[in-house]
């Protein structure tokens, strides 16, 4: 079982996804630890509910990122997690945590990377007018949703699409898309080997 900690600054819904895939066998892991930056976000009630201790903070609290990153670090190692899982996390990862946890922090974005990264990706991928977008899973390096590219799934974007029935359909696709290539990128080696 790989230990994981999921991070997460909104509604929740990846959380969820995750939860769930490990609540009926499809994702071989434990959730060891929840991460929020928003006091108040619905992930919270999510995480509770599933029984995951949690650590939540406001980076006002903290005089930098490198402060609050160290308490996390702790909690991190207390709690055993061998992987960081972002899930709607909004806040760049800095050095303190890059360092400790190389090659182990993984992203999912709701774009094709290497367009549209950032905040509102699906709001820019309207405005862009394109026809197709989708979903990125990725590793986590110090930039912002750049790193290597583990998987990608389109998402077609149809005549009169609105921010809601886009994003409708991209989480649809990260909910099946996260928790199977999680699963793949803990096992597919042991499995080939
Ligand atoms: C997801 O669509 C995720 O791809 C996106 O935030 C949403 C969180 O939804 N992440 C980013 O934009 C990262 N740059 P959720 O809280 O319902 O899982």
């Amino acid at each position: 079982m790989k230990k994981i900690a999921v991070f997460a600054s909104g509604s929740g819904t990846n959380f969820q996804a995750i939860a769930d895939a490990v609540k009926i066998g499809d994702l071989q892991a434990e959730i060891v630890l929840f991460v929020c930056d928003r006091p108040g976000a619905y992930s919270i009630e999510r995480a509770q509910n599933e029984q995951v201790p949690q650590f939540v903070f406001s980076a006002k609290d903290y005089a930098g990122k490198a402060e609050y990153e160290r308490v996390i670090l702790q909690r991190l190692k207390e709690s055993g997690a061998e992987y960081i899982i972002l899930a709607g996390f909004m806040r760049l990862i800095g050095p303190t945590l890059l360092k400790e946890f190389e090659g182990r922090i993984i992203n999912i974005h709701p774009s094709l990377l290497p367009a549209f990264p950032g905040k509102d990706a699906i709001g820019q991928a309207l405005s862009a007018n394109v026809k197709v977008s989708g979903v990125t899973v990725h590793f986590v390096d110090e930039g912002m949703d750049t790193g290597p590219i583990i998987a990608q799934a389109s998402v077609e974007i149809d005549e009169g699409e609105t921010l809601e029935s886009l994003q409708k359909k991209i989480h649809e696709v990260e909910h099946r898309l996260y928790p199977q290539v999680l699963q793949n990128l803990f096992y597919a080696k042991m499995v080939e080997n």
